[in-house]
């Protein structure tokens, strides 16, 4: 139909569809196993027979100890239904398959009898009404009525949604007080929207932050970098900035960051327009500094909130700049650090998160490092 081709083509211009792989969501869950049981999950973005977020809950309903598994995916995904769809399991009629439907399992396994459970079961099971897949109303936005009425029922919502309404995704989940495991890109740290929830303990990041290869739709332009086609024509692009952002405790952020550098103020340069050291990389974090530092936005990975205390984001911290760094500094930009390096030269910084140590260790001196 000419109007459902418009539909996707102007989705994929937005650039929201990048799929998840069954490895990369066993590689971080395998970390929160204890939270799931007897949990009602809820994957929002996610095509039943597409998405492996579902693929996985559903292979591990039992095993984990799910009270219920709710999906419902989006009008007109591109990947809807290249599979096992709504319409070879319900036999719907023709022209309606790419209809957005919902999810309800409550009961998983080995229907056909075949000695294991999959996704035939899972279809077998959908089919006999022993678990629920039904049309949606409207198109599936996380923030229609019907997915909220969803989200309400649900403890757990995991998924990969939209990059391009991340911010709102992630507000929708707070506003509703869900606990969520979310991928997301790592620049979203920075957000105006998601920063004061990292600096305020609210959320954190899990663990396999960094590089995540995705699939993607037929119709995605080939691109120079980060992209490959595979033997099968399966095109592929992956990242080197994605995050998992959860509210859900685990292990990794109780975990102390081993702090190995000693600071010195000829290796810890002062920022000329902020009171605190620059440490190019969190590794360098000196042990022994009492006083404010400024580290990448990367140091979110290795954030420990009984080691470190967010103090704030350069952004928000300079709101001026002074005549001399306006003069003599390249690209003078509000919000940024700078660091004199030589005579009336400025280096300006990127983006830094602005943290202190919250127990630092006595410097060989015996005097405070600090301010
Ligand atoms: C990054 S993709 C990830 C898909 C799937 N969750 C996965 O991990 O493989 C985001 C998905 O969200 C869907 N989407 C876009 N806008 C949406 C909305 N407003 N509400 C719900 N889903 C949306 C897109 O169609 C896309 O399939």
């Amino acid at each position: 139909m000419a109007g459902n081709n418009n539909l996707n083509s102007a989705k994929s211009a937005r650039k929201d569809e990048f799929y998840t792989q069954l490895t990369d969501i066993e590689k971080e869950l395998k970390h929160y196993r204890q939270h799931f049981r007897g949990k009602t999950v809820l994957c929002n973005c996610d095509d039943p027979f597409e998405s492996n977020f579902f693929k996985y809950f559903v292979l591990n309903f039992n095993r984990l100890g799910l009270k219920k598994l709710l999906a419902t995916c989006y009008t007109g995904s591109p990947i809807a239904n290249r599979q096992l769809s709504l319409f070879d399991v319900l036999g719907t009629a023709e022209g309606t398959e790419n209809r957005p439907y919902k999810a309800v399992v409550t009961t998983v396994y080995d229907k056909t009898g075949d000695g294991g459970v999959d996704m035939l079961d899972v279809a077998e099971l959908f089919k006999t009404g022993e678990n629920e897949l039904t049309e949606l109303e409207g198109d599936g936005d996380f923030r229609s009525p019907e997915c909220l009425a969803l989200l309400a029922e649900a403890d757990i919502v995991v998924t990969n949604p939209p990059f391009s309404l991340f911010r709102e995704y992630v507000s929708t989940l707070m506003e509703h007080e869900k606990s969520f495991i979310i991928i997301g890109s790592l620049n979203a740290v920075s957000y105006k929207e998601i920063f004061p929830l990292l600096m305020n303990n609210r959320i954190w990041l899990g663990y396999n932050n960094g590089d995540m290869a995705f699939t993607v739709p037929d119709d995605y332009e080939p691109r120079e970098t980060r992209y490959w086609q595979d033997e099968n024509g399966q095109k592929w692009r992956s990242m080197g900035n994605i995050a998992w952002f959860t509210n859900l405790d685990i292990k990794k952020r109780h975990e102390e960051m081993i702090l190995v550098r000693r600071y010195s103020p000829d290796e810890y340069l002062k920022y000329v327009n902020y009171n605190a050291i620059e440490v190019t990389k969190a590794s360098d974090i000196p042990c022994d500094y009492a006083g404010q530092m400024g580290v990448p936005i990367t140091f979110m990975d290795k954030y420990n909130p009984d080691q470190f205390e967010i103090i704030g984001i350069s952004r928000e911290l300079v709101r001026t700049i002074s005549e001399d760094v306006k003069k003599n500094g390249a690209y003078p930009q509000i919000g940024r650090f700078y660091l004199n390096i030589g005579e009336t030269k400025y280096k300006k910084v990127y983006e830094r998160l602005v943290i202190r140590n919250k127990h630092p260790e006595t410097p060989r001196e015996g005097k405070i490092n600090a301010d």
